[in-house]
């Protein structure tokens, strides 16, 4: 495996500003902390895979501000390939506005901005650079035909292709999406999608199965605190959760993606690929901000002699 991912998607600037409580219509409270840092589940995603070793390219789009500008230097920062980015005249860089409670779980706020640009012809644009990569990661912060394009470019080029379903969208066409690899949605975002109930464990391995049934061949349900399932067609596994003091619970699941495309794509078989990146996640909410808190290798493998006997491959 090559080890090479393009993660076609989203950046943000994150606006966080951690609350005792979340404020009531019309009342003005005052917040002990505020930070501002790098976001976006796409750039997210890029860069926790880019931080644990893997080559990283992005298919993405920021406004002509200085945001746009300091994005594409973070990026630059974090070994991320940024040849396809692409700077949109006239329009402001994505933002996203977030509210983190004590116990560390967050309310998120998105203005997509110049993200809504990326369009089929950025996917096409960076063609030649796309068929070097086996893997291709999504997201749904851009315009759904972007991520048409990215799983049948993926699919008509034998890449293996990651769809991350988030934020929730119901107007996703499952139907467009045939030769996907990977399906990673949360339980709210699979009750949506399927249109099925998600409450018991059962009943999420019938609404993974309903998606798999529309030509998905593999499901990753992430479920908080308890853990994630990874069902195929005949098979079902319970990713365990890895126990920590949540600080602040913000872009975990985009760690727990970026790290499991870069395991996957670095060889590492499906099952062990997603305990680890379990483990990736966990770290992350035990700093606060999103990719503030990612680890590199040398970090997540302190992280894992600490709690649990890995090692990143
Ligand atoms: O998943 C967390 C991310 O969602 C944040 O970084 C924010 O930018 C939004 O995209």
């Amino acid at each position: 495996m090559s080890n090479r991912i393009a993660v076609i998607g989203s950046n943000m600037i994150d606006l966080v500003t951690y609350v005792e409580r979340m404020p009531n219509r019309g009342e003005t409270l005052e917040a002990p902390r505020f930070q501002q840092g790098f976001g976006g589940k796409g750039a997210n995603q890029a860069v926790a895979a880019s931080r644990l070793g893997a080559k990283v390219a992005m298919i993405t789009c920021v406004g002509d501000d200085s945001f746009g500008h300091e994005t594409r230097a973070n990026l630059e920062r974090n070994g991320v390939d940024v040849s396809h980015l692409r700077m949109v005249e006239g329009v402001a860089s994505g933002v996203a506005p977030i509210f983190v409670e004590p116990d560390g779980e967050n309310a998120v706020l998105i203005v997509k901005g110049a993200n809504a640009h990326l369009s089929p012809e950025d996917v096409q644009a960076a063609a030649s650079m796309l068929i070097d990569c086996d893997t291709i990661l999504l997201q749904l912060e851009v315009a759904l035909e972007t991520v048409y394009a990215a799983v049948a470019f993926g699919a008509e080029h034998g890449i293996t292709t990651i769809l991350n379903p988030a934020p929730a969208n119901p107007n996703l066409d499952l139907s467009e999406l045939g030769g996907l690899d990977w399906f990673c949605p949360n339980e709210s975002e699979l009750a949506m999608l399927s249109g099925m109930p998600v409450d018991t464990d059962t009943r999420v391995v019938e609404a993974a199965r309903q998606i798999i049934a529309r030509g998905i061949r593999n499901v990753i349900v992430t479920l908080g605190g308890r853990g994630a399932r990874f069902i195929t067609a005949d098979q079902v596994h319970m990713i365990e959760p890895v126990r920590v003091n949540p600080v602040d619970t913000t872009g975990a699941g985009d760690a727990f993606i970026g790290s499991f495309a870069r395991f996957l794509s670095g060889g590492v078989p499906p099952l062990e690929a997603l305990n680890r990146a379990a483990r990736y996640a966990a770290h992350s909410i035990t700093g606060h901000g999103t990719q503030s808190s990612y680890a590199d290798e040398a970090a997540f493998e302190e992280f894992c002699r600490a709690h649990v006997a890995s090692s990143v491959q």
